[in-house]
């Protein structure tokens, strides 16, 4: 009797864990993205310029909204990871590069609090090309 409830016990701590894992990853995309990137992209995304689409007096884009209104949910999980990564400047934006800043597990779970502020059907929409 006591082994089995030593069992149940085990199998209901393992659940339990395994909720405060994905829980403790949105916990730590929101937090990493806030610390981050938060500044230029919005704290939901949203982009702090409207006019994304319009170079800025210096020339360069604004940064744009990652909440599904642009275009960031056209490209793969490895081009999105390839940007954070290694910024924008290469390709002539501005954006610095993470590589050296995030670990893999911050990097995912900033990934992962991305997908989560777009709107379901984008989301459908992205799964089917690309998951
Ligand atoms: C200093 C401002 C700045 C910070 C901080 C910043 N970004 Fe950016 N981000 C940009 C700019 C500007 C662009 C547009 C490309 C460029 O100019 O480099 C961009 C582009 C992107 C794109 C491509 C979007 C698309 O629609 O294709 C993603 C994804 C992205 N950023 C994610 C992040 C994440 C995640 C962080 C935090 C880890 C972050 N950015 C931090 C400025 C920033």
């Amino acid at each position: 009797m006591k082994y089995i409830a030593i069992l149940i016990s085990a199998l209901m701590l393992s659940g339990c864990f395994d909720g405060d894992s994905s829980q403790s990853k949105q916990y730590l995309g929101k937090l990493t993205f806030k610390k981050n990137c938060a500044q230029c992209h919005g704290v939901q995304g949203e982009g702090l310029n409207k006019d994304w689409k319009k170079r800025q007096a210096n020339g360069m884009f604004p940064p744009p909204p990652l909440n599904g209104t642009a275009h960031t949910w056209h490209h793969s999980p490895e081009s999105l990871m390839n940007t954070i990564d290694n910024g924008g400047v290469k390709l002539g934006g501005w954006m610095p590069a993470f590589k050296d800043q995030l670990n893999t597990t911050e990097k995912q779970a900033v990934l992962d609090y991305i997908y989560d502020l777009w709107p379901e059907e984008i989301q459908q929409k992205y799964n089917s090309r690309f998951k």
